[in-house]
């Protein structure tokens, strides 16, 4: 498919929004596709979010849908209870997950899509097998652990041959980037096949929050 005629969605992370309100910071995101919720376990990343309790009080008042990128160690362990929780897609990293094709499965199985990660200098060529049990491929453009970093250049050759391994396969995999995608970066992402984006300072740092939504959905285009 042609990068003009490819979806685009737009998932602001809730990482960069103010905990303290954050029903009126999902509110403000409503124009989005999907609200993007990082938990971070301060063990398969250096940083510490937030976990199941709270991931399940978003699932309530949240006004789009949740896509739950987990940064935790033993996911095939704690990863189902979110697609339980009604998460709409569970995202587990590949280096840390021991039975991946169990736990892709097991996660359609409760409903939610599967989706697996990949940290930025993990090869993609590995996990290509696995394209059938995954609804969502992402790719890391930062570090994983915090928001604000800027975007790894360096992923993008990456981003072009899991477009081209989706499209052989029959293109039905979703192939999302997180971190450091802004305004800027978006369309180099965009270029590469990249087609669902995660954008977390670049949202919640900007003082018009669903004008900057619009704002990457058209510099995606
Ligand atoms: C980083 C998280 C990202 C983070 C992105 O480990 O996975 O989702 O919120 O933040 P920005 O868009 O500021 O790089
Ligand atoms: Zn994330």
């Amino acid at each position: 498919m042609s990068h003009a005629a490819r979806p685009c969605a737009i998932h602001p992370s809730i990482l960069s929004a103010d905990f303290m309100r954050l029903e009126a910071e999902l509110q403000a995101i409503s124009t989005a596709d999907a609200v993007h919720v990082d938990v971070m376990d301060n063990h398969f990343v250096p940083n510490l979010t937030l976990g199941l309790p709270i991931v399940q009080g978003v699932q309530r008042v949240s006004p789009i849908p949740l896509d739950v990128h987990l940064m935790i160690a033993d996911p095939d362990r704690w990863a189902p209870a979110y697609a339980e929780a009604g998460a709409a897609s569970v995202t587990f990293h590949a280096e840390a997950a021991a039975a991946p094709i169990k736990l892709a499965r097991t996660l359609r199985e409760l409903g939610s899509k599967s989706a697996m990660a990949l940290r930025p200098a993990t090869p993609v060529e590995p996990f290509l097998d696995l394209l059938p049990e995954l609804d969502m491929l992402l790719l890391m453009t930062v570090e994983p652990g915090f928001g604000g970093q800027a975007f790894l250049e360096v992923v993008v050759p990456k981003i072009r041959r899991a477009r081209a391994a989706i499209d052989a396969a029959g293109g039905t995999v979703a192939l999302q980037v997180d971190g450091g995608v802004t305004t800027q970066t978006i369309r180099m992402a965009a270029d590469a096949g990249a087609d669902t984006f995660v954008a977390g300072s670049s949202v919640y740092g900007a003082e018009d929050v669903a004008a900057a939504i619009e704002g990457l959905r058209h510099a995606a285009r």
